[in-house]
């Protein structure tokens, strides 16, 4: 089992769960989606990546932390619970809805939805343009001051908007998109920063996501490697994330527990020094 890895003052595995899938248009049952967030703690996940806005739109807001609940509350399992405030979805779009008091709105539903007196992790989902960023993070602030969030973290953000963060609150984690097709963590610092300040990089749609999940399964790179170490090129997407830096927690969806199974089994495995330059090459510019 590769080592775990340190969110703040948290230790957690290597590989999280995005539960984003299971609250889309194309949800599983509730007893389906339940099976799926069971299956995650069963094979030993113990980081679930949710967000207030996993949902269809405003009239659903919080369902997917309502499952969560749902589900911890039938178990004793220590799980680190990561959400997001600071969107809003209506008639199903993504908006953005940052403002100080927007987020302790959020915050406090979000506190309902998963039944807890306290969040463990509570992610700034985005910056809002009409919004100063040192004003929502103050909210942050605010709200961890008040014994509601544990720990801060900030999604889609630049180098630049973390130290700005960092000027104002602890941030333990930064969540941003990265996989081997989008390397943009590593082209633009966001990942070499948060390796050199020990800050948890959280990689979402790991394995390419709703748009590039198809051209990662075909990939002759992944599948190389793959067909050496016994692997799909999936698990080769994630091992490769791994293998980039010691902060990074891929956190791959799952509607399907075969999903689940196959993203948890990459804790057991390492890419060689050799695969892995070979990886470098095939995805890194230059
Ligand atoms: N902060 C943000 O702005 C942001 C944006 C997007 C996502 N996220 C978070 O990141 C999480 C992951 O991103 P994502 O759901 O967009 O994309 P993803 O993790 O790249 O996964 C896309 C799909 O790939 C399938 N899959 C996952 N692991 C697999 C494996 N080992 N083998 C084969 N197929 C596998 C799953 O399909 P099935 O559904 O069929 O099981 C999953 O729904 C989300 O759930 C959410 O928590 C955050």
């Amino acid at each position: 089992m590769l080592p775990s890895r340190a969110l703040g003052d948290r230790l957690v595995r290597p590989i999280g769960l995005g539960a984003m899938p299971l609250s889309s248009r194309k949800r599983p049952s509730e007893a389906d989606a339940l099976a799926v967030l069971d299956a995650a703690l069963d094979a030993g996940i113990d980081l679930i990546d949710t967000a207030d806005v996993y949902c269809i739109n405003n009239g659903d807001l919080g369902h997917n932390e309502r499952l969560i609940a749902a589900c911890l509350r039938r178990r004793s399992a220590r799980v680190l619970v990561a959400t997001k405030g600071g969107l809003r979805r209506p008639r199903g779009a993504w908006t953005s809805a940052a403002h100080p008091d927007q987020l302790k709105a959020a915050c406090e539903a979000s506190l309902r939805a998963l039944a807890s007196e306290r969040i463990d992790l509570y992610q700034l989902h985005a910056p809002d343009d009409t919004v100063p960023l040192a004003d929502s993070v103050g909210a942050l602030a605010e709200l961890q001051a008040a014994g509601k969030i544990a720990a801060i973290g900030l999604s889609n953000v630049s180098v630049a908007e973390i130290e700005l963060a960092r000027s104002i609150v602890p941030i333990v984690s930064v969540q941003n998109r990265f996989n081997p097709l989008d390397p943009s963590p590593i082209t633009d610092g966001v990942l070499d920063w948060c390796t050199r300040n020990g800050v948890g990089f959280l990689a979402y749609s790991p394995v390419g996501g709703s748009e590039e999940y198809a051209l990662i399964g075909r990939h002759p790179a992944l599948i190389e490697v793959g067909r050496r170490i016994g692997a799909s090129p999936y698990q080769v997407a994630l091992a490769w994330l791994l293998a980039c830096s010691p902060v990074v927690i891929p956190i791959p969806g799952a509607s399907k527990l075969s999903s689940v199974h196959s993203s948890a089994a990459v804790m057991d495995m390492e890419l060689s020094a050799s695969d892995k330059v070979f990886l470098d090459h095939a995805f890194l510019p230059g």
